[in-house]
C-alpha cells in the first residue's frame, strides 16, 4: 500500500512521521467506539487502549492494516461479528482507504458509507445486510475502485450514484434482490458481477463487454453479453392482443378503450422500421408509454388524472399535442443524468426533440410554469429555443427542434470516427464565438440567476448544419432537486463549490473555459480525469504543467485541420480558455472580459501577431513543421 505513494515528497514523509504518536491516540479512540458497536467481539480481543493501533507500518492490533502510524484499513473477515457497522466513529479515521466485512453476520441495511469519502475499496459480501439501497448511496466517493456488495440480501434498484463513480473499476453484487433494469455506467468496469439477482430488460451498452457469466441467473435481462432483447422476450402481436383483452377486462370500460387504442399505436410503431430502428424506437416507445400511463393515471380509472396537455411557450410554431407526440415514431438519442432524449418525427413530418427530465422538482407547478414563460422568451441565434414543455410532479417534458449536426461532443469525441471529419480550426472558433454570444445573452437576460446557464458542456451545445452552435439545458439550476444538481451539474463542478461550498457569477465561465479547452485540446474532462487517475489533476492543470512551448505539439488537438497560419490566435485562446478556468474566482475573467477577448479572436494570424509572439521559438515553425509537431504522441 505504501508503495503507491511513492511520490509523495520527502518533506510530507517527515512531517507525517513527526504526526504518528499524536494522530494515532484519536486513531485508538476512533476504532474502540467503533468496536462498542460491534457484537460477539471475541476476535478483537487485543484491541487494547494501553497500546496504540500503529507504529509506522506495523498493527499492533488485529485486523488494523496501517501506512506511517495511521490507520490505513480495517481487514475484519470471517469473524462471526454482528450488530451495527458504526461509521460515524470510522468517518475520524482521515487515513482510512480500504475497509472490509466479508463473511461475518452483520444484519440490516448499508451502513452510510458515503460519509468515507476517501475510501478505496470497500467489502462487505458474505454477509445478511439487506433491504433497498438509497440512489445517492454512494454519491461523492470520488476514490472508490472496488465494491463488492455480493451474497448479502440487498433489494430494489441498483444505486444510480454508482453508476456514476468516476474511478470504480470492480463491482461485485452478485447473490442479492437488486430488481429493475441496471444504470448505465460512465466508466469501464473491468471487472464485475451482477449474477443471481432479479434484474431486467437491457444490459446498457457500457456492460456490454463482460462475460456472460456475469449475469447469469436473471431471468429477464437480455442484450449483449446476452441474447438480443428482441428476439428473447418480445411478444408476437397475436400476444399483445391478448394481453390487451385480458387487461381491459379488468378495467372499466372507459379506461379499457383508452389502452387499447394506445396499445395500437405502439403496435404500429413496433412494426416500422430497419432493425435497428425498430429497436430503438420500441425501447423509446416503452419510455414513452411509461409518461402515457403518469398520463393517464395509471390504472386508477377513477382518479382525475393530471391535464395531459403540453403548454407552449412560444407563437411562432406549429402545435402539436401530447397525443402527436406519442404516436410519432421516436429514437432514442441519449440517456444522461437526468433521463433521456428522444428524436420524434412528428406525422406532418417534423422534426423535435423530446427530453425527459426527473429530479426537477425545487419548483411548485405555478413557480416552474413562471419560470418556463421567463425561458420561453428568450431569442437569440445561438439559444436552442425551448418551444413546449410537459408538467407532471414526477417528471417534466421538454420540446425542441431537431438540430441537425447533433451536439458538439459527438464531434469532438465520436462522429470523426465515423467518417465524419474532424472540426477544423475556423469552425472550433466559430462555435467558441457562438457559445461565447448565447452565454452572454443569457447574463444578460436572465440576471437574476447566480448561474444563467449552469449546465454548459459540449453535449449541451448542438450545431445546425451551418455548425454554428446552440445552447441547450440553461436556465434549469433552480428547477433541479438542489442534491442532485450538487451531485451532476456543470457549474458544481466548478472550484469554488467544490473547494468552497458556493457557486458565483463567475461560475458559468470557468464551464466556458472548460469547454474552450476541451475544443481545443479535443480531450474531454471527465474521461480526462478517469484517466489522470490518482492525481488530482484536471484539464486546465495538465495544460497549465506543460511548457508553452509544448502547447501546439502536445496540447493542441491533434485532429484540428486548417491550423496554418493561426498559431498566434490558437495559443491565445487556450490561454482565455485558462484564464475563465483560473481557480481563485476573483482573478478569473469575468463574463464581459471573456467576450470581449474572444471577439478579439481572428481566424487567421496578422503577420505581426505571430512573429512578435513566437520568434523567439526558433524559425517561427513553418506550417510544415508545425503539422509534424502536432502528431507526436499523444500519450500523457
Ligand atoms: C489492556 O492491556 C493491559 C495491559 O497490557 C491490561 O492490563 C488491560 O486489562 C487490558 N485492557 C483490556 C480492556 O483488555
Ligand atoms: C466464512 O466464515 C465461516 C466461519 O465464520 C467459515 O467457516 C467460512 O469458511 C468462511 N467463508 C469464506 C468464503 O471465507
Ligand atoms: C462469534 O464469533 C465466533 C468466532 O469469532 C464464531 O465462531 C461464533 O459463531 C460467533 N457467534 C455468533 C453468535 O455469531
Ligand atoms: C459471477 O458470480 C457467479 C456466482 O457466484 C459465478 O458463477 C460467475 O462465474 C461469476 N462471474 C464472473 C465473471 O466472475
Amino acid at each position: 500500500m505504501a508503495k503507491r505513494h511513492g511520490s509523495f515528497t520527502l518533506v510530507s514523509a517527515i512531517f507525517f512521521t513527526i504526526m504518528v504518536s499524536s494522530s494515532s491516540a484519536s486513531d485508538s479512540k476512533a476504532l474502540l467506539q467503533f468496536k462498542e458497536s460491534l457484537e460477539n467481539v471475541t476476535a478483537l480481543s487485543d484491541w487494547n487502549s494501553s497500546v496504540s493501533p500503529c507504529t509506522d507500518q506495523k498493527a499492533n492490533w488485529k485486523g488494523v492494516i496501517c501506512w506511517n502510524g495511521h490507520v490505513w484499513g480495517l481487514k475484519l473477515e470471517n469473524m462471526g461479528l454482528s450488530g451495527s457497522i458504526d461509521v460515524d466513529s470510522l468517518a475520524s479515521l482521515g487515513y482510512l482507504r480500504t475497509l472490509s466485512f466479508m463473511n461475518n453476520s452483520f444484519e440490516g441495511s448499508l451502513p452510510n458509507v458515503k460519509q468515507l469519502s476517501g475510501l478505496k475499496s470497500l467489502y462487505l459480501s458474505n454477509n445478511k445486510l439487506s433491504g433497498d439501497i438509497a440512489s445517492d448511496a454512494f454519491a461523492g466517493m470520488d476514490y472508490l475502485k472496488k465494491l463488492h456488495l455480493a451474497n448479502n440480501k440487498f433489494t430494489g434498484k441498483i444505486p444510480e450514484s454508482l453508476a456514476h463513480l468516476q474511478r470504480l473499476l470492480e463491482l461485485r453484487v452478485e447473490g442479492n434482490q437488486f430488481d429493475s433494469v441496471i444504470p448505465e455506467f460512465h466508466v469501464h468496469l473491468n471487472h464485475a458481477n451482477f449474477s443471481n439477482n432479479k434484474l431486467e430488460g437491457k444490459i446498457p451498452a457500457s456492460l456490454a463487454h463482460l462475460s456472460k457469466d456475469s449475469f447469469s441467473g436473471n431471468e429477464d435481462l437480455c442484450g449483449a453479453p446476452l441474447q438480443d432483447c428482441n428476439t428473447s422476450k418480445k411478444p408476437s402481436k397475436l400476444m399483445i392482443v391478448i394481453i390487451v383483452i385480458v387487461v381491459a377486462a379488468a378495467l372499466a370500460a372507459i379506461c379499457a378503450v383508452l389502452i387499447i387504442l394506445h396499445r395500437r399505436r405502439k403496435t404500429s410503431l413496433l412494426n416500422t422500421g430497419s432493425t435497428s430502428d425498430l429497436q430503438k424506437g420500441a425501447a423509446a416507445a416503452r419510455d414513452l408509454d411509461e409518461v402515457e400511463r403518469g398520463s393517464t393515471a395509471g390504472s386508477d380509472c377513477s382518479r382525475k388524472s393530471e391535464p395531459g396537455m403540453l403548454s407552449f411557450v412560444r407563437d411562432d410554431h406549429d402545435r402539436f399535442d401530447l397525443q402527436d407526440l406519442l404516436k410519432a415514431s421516436a429514437e432514442i438519442l441519449g440517456s444522461g443524468c437526468f433521463g433521456s432524449s428522444y428524436k420524434a418525427s412528428l406525422v406532418n413530418g417534423q422534426m423535435v426533440v423530446v427530453k425527459r427530465f426527473k429530479q426537477m422538482n425545487n419548483f411548485g407547478r405555478e413557480e416552474f410554469h413562471e419560470h418556463m414563460r421567463r425561458l420561453g422568451r428568450l431569442k437569440h441565434r445561438n439559444v436552442l429555443p425551448l418551444v413546449a414543455y410537459y408538467f407532471r410532479k414526477e417528471e417534466k417534458l421538454f420540446v425542441t427542434d431537431f438540430v441537425k449536426n447533433g451536439s458538439l461532443a459527438g464531434h469532438l469525441h465520436g462522429k470523426h470516427n465515423e467518417g465524419h471529419p474532424s472540426l477544423d480550426w475556423p469552425t472550433r472558433l466559430k462555435i467558441v464565438k457562438g457559445v461565447t454570444r448565447g452565454l452572454a445573452y443569457l447574463y444578460a437576460e436572465l440576471p437574476s440567476l447566480i448561474v444563467p446557464h449552469g449546465h454548459l458542456k459540449s453535449s449541451n451545445v448542438l450545431l445546425n448544419e451551418s455548425f454554428e452552435p446552440l445552447l441547450t439545458d440553461y436556465g434549469l439550476v433552480p428547477a433541479v432537486n438542489l442534491e442532485h444538481a450538487q451531485e451532476y451539474m456543470v457549474a458544481y463542478k466548478a472550484p469554488e463549490y467544490t473547494q468552497q461550498n458556493r457557486i458565483t457569477k463567475k461560475t458559468d465561465v470557468w464551464s466556458l473555459g472548460m469547454l474552450i479547452l476541451e475544443i481545443l485540446t479535443g480531450k474531454f474532462q471527465a474521461s480526462f480525469l478517469q484517466q489522470a487517475k490518482e492525481s488530482e489533476q484536471d484539464l486546465a492543470s495538465w495544460v497549465n504543467s506543460m511548457e508553452q512551448q509544448e502547447w501546439m505539439s502536445k496540447v493542441i488537438d491533434h485532429e484540428m485541420n486548417d491550423t496554418k497560419n493561426a498559431e498566434g490566435e490558437i495559443m491565445k485562446l487556450l490561454e482565455i480558455g485558462l484564464a475563465c478556468t483560473e481557480g481563485d474566482a476573483e482573478k478569473r475573467y469575468d463574463m464581459k472580459e471573456a467576450a470581449e477577448k474572444i471577439e478579439e479572436l481572428k481566424e487567421r494570424d496578422t503577420d505581426d501577431d505571430f512573429y512578435s509572439s513566437h520568434a523567439s521559438d526558433g524559425d517561427a515553425r513553418s506550417s510544415r513543421g508545425l503539422s509534424d509537431d502536432i502528431s507526436i504522441s499523444w500519450n500523457v
